[in-house]
């Protein structure tokens, strides 16, 4: 049968199918975010997120170093704070001698060439569990600008080389911007999670830090998942302030989000493959209902195809092992 367009022929076999493979990816493209607790000696699983775990500061050098070793280069560190240091205005967050700051500092001083992302926002160290301060049930905008600052500030101070606000307030990436210049760290870049949605994929994390509000829920900061244009908006704000990265989250379930931005911006993108991205492969993986292994490498190569150069993503090691292997 005569039939000018056969595109099957550049499917026949995994040489041609890897000569005309659009996307790749590379251990290069991928931020590994880790959990810190406090102790001596820890290596806790999180329940919801088997193979994750949450890490003593001791313990976490040897967990950075199996990394490096298969040449993951940027983390994306997490505090989990314990109850009775944690106030209304995460006073904790800027404490020098935080744990946050001392995991920074370690794995800063035994691995300086690995790139750390810092995050901003008050949830991990808040009796309220919000990324901002509540009053009367609301959450105070400016008020929390000036906590972010302190926050990011003492981060800098401890090594961070990106400081990533996660908080979703309103003229944060401005306002940090000027307080890392203003003292001097104008090295430190901002990686703005700019589309952040009220998501609920967002619930292994918030058991891993034990950091769900305590009352409401995110919806007055965090975006509507039924909103695209509102990205772009963020976007425009968190460009003209100074932002260096420009992040999507979740990643999956906002693949057309990540487009848009790919599309309207000159800055890197990165897009967060959250917790509940993660539990959801693994879940069903235990389960024998789907292949982990390859449902992982689909989901990546998907966030990568929408447009992300980056990737935050609790797989990166499994899919550096797999590389390796
Ligand atoms: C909060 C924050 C959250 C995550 C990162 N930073 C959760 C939230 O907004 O409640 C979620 C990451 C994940 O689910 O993997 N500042």
């Amino acid at each position: 049968m005569v039939m000018i367009r056969r595109p099957r022929r550049n499917r026949q076999t995994e040489a041609i199918r890897n000569l005309v493979q659009e996307t790749t990816l590379d251990v290069n493209d991928f931020i590994l975010p880790l959990f810190v607790i406090e102790g001596q000696n820890q290596k806790v699983e999180v329940a919801s997120m088997p193979g994750i775990n949450r890490f003593s500061i001791d313990t976490l050098q040897e967990e950075v170093a199996s990394c490096v070793d298969l040449g993951i280069k940027a983390f994306a560190p997490f505090p989990s704070i314990p109850d009775q240091l944690k106030d209304k205005y995460a006073t904790e967050s800027h404490n020098s001698e935080g744990l946050y700051a001392r995991a920074i500092r370690e794995i800063k001083k035994n691995f300086p060439d690995v790139v750390i992302f810092s995050d901003v926002a008050m949830d991990p160290y808040s009796s309220d569990g919000h990324d901002g301060i509540v009053e009367n049930g609301e959450i105070l905008n400016d008020e929390t600008l000036e906590v972010l600052g302190k926050m990011a500030l003492a981060q800098a101070q401890a090594g961070a080389d990106v400081v990533a606000p996660s908080d979703m307030m309103d003229g944060r990436v401005a306002h940090l911007r000027h307080v890392l210049d203003e003292n001097g760290y104008q090295k430190v870049g901002i990686m703005s999670y700019t589309a952040k949605y009220a998501s609920a994929f967002y619930g292994p994390f918030r058991d891993a830090l034990s950091s769900a509000p305590k009352k409401g829920d995110k919806k007055t900061y965090q975006m509507n998942p039924a909103n695209s244009r509102e990205a772009l908006l963020e976007a425009e704000l968190d460009i003209a302030e100074g932002a260096d990265y420009l992040m999507v989250k979740p990643a999956l379930a906002y693949l057309d989000i990540i487009k848009s931005l790919r599309e309207n911006s000159h800055l890197p993108i990165a897009a967060y493959n959250v917790s509940g991205e993660y539990a959801m492969v693994k879940a069903a993986a235990q389960k024998g209902w789907l292949d982990g292994e390859k449902a992982m490498l689909e989901s990546l190569l998907s966030i990568k195809r929408a447009g992300a150069d980056i990737i935050l993503t609790y797989f990166a090691k499994e899919f550096a092992e797999l590389q390796r292997r």
